[in-house]
């Protein structure tokens, strides 16, 4: 008698959510195993979209939530009631959330109030700071407390998870899944979707790539960013600063203030993660205070300042691709004037392996849903 498909259903809102589980749902749909259902909030709107095209992925529900000026409890509420009454009509058998957004947290609470497994991809990331990231640090907190089976991408965020008392056969090691797709986007000779990007002429540039949206760099932190990025285009003639903007008013508002008509500086819309990649890879340097980007530059052999006062990828740290830089201007600047100007010290980073994944993640993730459900009976290997 053939056994039933393992009913998943995967729950995202946000653009880096779909682009690091995108690569998973695709290995769902082509495993006879398993029935894949997908379900977004849309706390994104316009950014999730892009990547649910560039993967192809056509969700079953849509709770279209987004709206301007959303306050945490808003997005909490109606994703909370709109997974709950998802859940009742598709009764999935296991719900898989990724990593530290409000969609997550909120997907989580509603597969514990339905009853319904819940598998975690990304777990056990800790800062141990409550504020920073905000609220971030304490989604994927509440996220675990709640989580049947943790995906950890690295052994550091196993050991995180082992220190607060989760049982050990429920933590495998993965991966993480957002460098499963670097592999894919990358191409040579690509053509960016945003044409400022195909007009700018590389040769001879070193290019600086920049991406600072988070909440916690609102305000003063996001200034400072953006005083130290027109010191550095002012101060190094061969430097092209390229910032895809964030659409968050509080992000734009800042940053076009600052940084308009200034010589060296390019600002875009955001990107989708296929230009980005292919930015990514036409770089000397990343700057950053996204988490995907950590994880993802050293897969380009790129170096990475982290523009945050801590970081919950310490083993980007160790490895040697990262270095926290912070929010001070001054800070930034001689940071980055440092690996513009000293070669072997860039050539460390940039040649330092990649600790975050090997490219087969979500492959891993699917072996360990299926013996997790009792379809194979060897506990898959963790990623080393
Ligand atoms: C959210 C997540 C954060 C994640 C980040 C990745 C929460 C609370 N925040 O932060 O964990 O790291 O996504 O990007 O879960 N907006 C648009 N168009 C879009 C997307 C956003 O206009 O396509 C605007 C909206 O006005 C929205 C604002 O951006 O109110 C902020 O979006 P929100 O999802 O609340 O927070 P993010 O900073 O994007």
């Amino acid at each position: 008698m053939q056994k039933d498909k393992i009913k998943v259903m995967s729950v995202f809102g946000t653009r880096p959510e779909a682009t690091k589980m995108g690569p998973l749902v695709k290995v769902l749909e082509k495993d006879d195993a398993f029935s894949s259902i997908v379900c977004v909030t849309a706390q994104h709107r316009g950014m999730l979209d892009e990547v649910l095209e560039i993967f192809d992925i056509k969700p079953d529900y849509d709770l279209d939530i987004m709206k301007e000026g959303q306050s945490l409890e808003y997005i909490t509420t109606s994703a909370l009631n709109g997974l709950c009454k998802v859940i009742d009509e598709a009764k999935p058998d296991l719900l898989l959330v990724h990593g530290d957004t409000t969609t997550s947290f909120a997907g989580s609470l509603a597969a514990f109030y339905r009853g319904v497994k819940l598998g975690h991809v990304e777990a056990g990331l800790r800062s141990y700071d409550k504020l920073r990231p905000y609220p971030e640090e304490m989604n994927r907190k509440l996220t675990g407390v709640l989580a049947d089976i943790h995906f950890a991408p690295t052994h550091k965020a196993k050991e995180n998870l082992y220190k607060e008392n989760i049982n050990p056969n429920d933590i495998f090691v993965t991966g993480n899944t957002a460098v499963d797709c670097v592999k894919d986007s990358f191409k040579d000779n690509f053509i960016f979707k945003r044409d400022i990007l195909n007009d700018i002429d590389y040769k001879g540039k070193k290019i600086i790539t920049v991406t600072a949206h988070r909440r916690e760099n609102l305000g003063e932190p996001l200034e400072n960013i953006c005083k130290a990025l027109r010191i550095i285009a002012d101060e190094n003639d061969d430097v092209l600063v390229i910032y895809p903007v964030h659409p968050n008013p509080a992000v734009k508002n800042t940053v076009y203030s600052i940084l308009s008509e200034i010589k060296g500086i390019y600002l875009t819309e955001a990107l989708d993660f296929v230009d980005l990649h292919n930015l990514m890879a036409r770089s000397y340097l990343i700057l950053t205070d996204s988490g995907g980007l950590q994880e993802e530059a050293p897969a380009f052999n790129k170096p990475v300042l982290v523009l945050r006062e801590v970081t919950e990828r310490p083993e980007g740290l160790d490895a040697g691709t990262l270095k926290l830089a912070g929010t001070d201007k001054d800070i930034i600047v001689k940071m980055t004037n440092e690996l513009l100007k000293n070669p072997s010290e860039y050539n460390r980073m940039a040649m330092a392996k990649n600790p975050f994944g090997d490219g087969f993640a979500s492959k891993r993730i699917a072996e360990i849903i299926k013996y997790c459900f009792k379809i194979i009976d060897k506990r898959p290997d963790d990623f080393k």
